[in-house]
């Protein structure tokens, strides 16, 4: 059975099919529209989300298959105290495959362990989010044409956004990537994150302006307020680094600014007309990249089997 729980559980080659199934899915909708027919999708989302959930729900729409599952654990029996494994036992009754966000790290890894259909990691604590990983790097291919020979700033809180952290891990595969860490002191990158292969150079500032006219990709983040304990540190931080057109100034005219969303007011609303601004195109990526996922995890499943 395959899982996709953490970028790494794909290998490059794997990462470049879902890369050409996408964009062959953007070309030609009509050739996929039937291809999950009779299957079913469980979405379990312990967690909020807008993007992941709707993007993995209309993605299985229009493969021609169909969506359950709950946005609010507690309407489900996980208020009862069900717990993960249980509830994945039950699911995979009624679903061909599970995408599932938790709170708690290591939550879809647990399910995996039992699950006897794909288990979809849709973002876990500070961990991981591999789906949206695969929508950055197929947003970076399509801005950029490319996704090697790239200098990319990571800018806000690299601590907790496991965006960031999957994004990083992802593109350590790739030649001849620079990654510039932006972040105040609190925020900064832990140090499990902070990988050391050869074909990654990764270096620390702490102003976006001193390093803007090299970057190819300025990857942005939200403070994530739900996550800190100590409510003085979130005040202390969380106007840390605000994008403003002033700022864009000194930038390449062919950087393109990436966000996982949602913002809260790191990037001004002034920056959205910008033709660098590709965060609402990078969702719409989100759907296309699902929809590749989708198909070829159940491929690969059966194949498996
Ligand atoms: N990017 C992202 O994961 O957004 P949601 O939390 O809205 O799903």
């Amino acid at each position: 059975m395959r899982h996709l729980i953490d970028i790494m559980d794909l290998s490059v080659r794997e990462i470049n099919e879902l890369i050409n199934t996408a964009m062959d899915i953007i070309e030609y909708p009509e050739k996929y529209c039937e291809v999950c027919r009779n299957k079913k999708l469980a979405t379990l989302f312990y967690e909020p989300s807008t993007r992941t959930r709707l993007s993995f729900t209309s993605a299985m729409m229009e493969l021609g298959g169909q969506v359950i599952g709950f946005d609010d654990a507690n309407s489900s029996s996980v208020s009862k105290g069900e717990t993960v494994q249980d509830t994945v036992r039950v699911v995979e009754n009624f679903a061909d495959i599970i995408a599932m966000r938790h709170h708690t790290e290591g939550a879809p890894l647990e399910a995996s362990h039992v699950a006897n259909v794909p288990i979809i990691n849709a973002g876990d604590g500070s961990h991981a989010h591999p789906t949206q990983s695969l929508t950055d790097l197929l947003t970076i291919k399509r801005e950029m044409g490319r996704l090697d020979h790239l200098t990319i700033g990571f800018c806000g809180d690299l601590k907790f956004g496991r965006t960031v952290h999957s994004l990083i891990q992802a593109m350590s595969r790739y030649e001849d990537i620079k990654i510039i860490l932006i972040a105040p002191e609190e925020l900064q990158l832990p140090e499990r994150f902070k990988l050391k292969t050869p074909n990654l150079e990764m270096r620390e500032v702490t102003t976006m302006e001193e390093v803007m006219p090299e970057l190819d990709i300025l990857y942005m983040t939200r403070v994530q307020q739900e996550r800190f304990l100590d409510k003085e540190e979130f005040e202390r931080v969380k106007d840390s680094f605000v994008l403003t057109l002033n700022k864009l100034e000194h930038a390449k005219p062919s950087m393109r600014i990436l966000h996982p969303l949602p913002r809260v007011n790191e990037i001004l609303p002034e920056v959205d007309d910008d033709p660098r601004a590709a965060y609402f195109r990078q969702v719409g990526n989100g759907k296309y990249i699902r929809m590749a996922l989708i198909y070829q995890l159940l491929l690969w499943s059966k194949k498996n089997k």
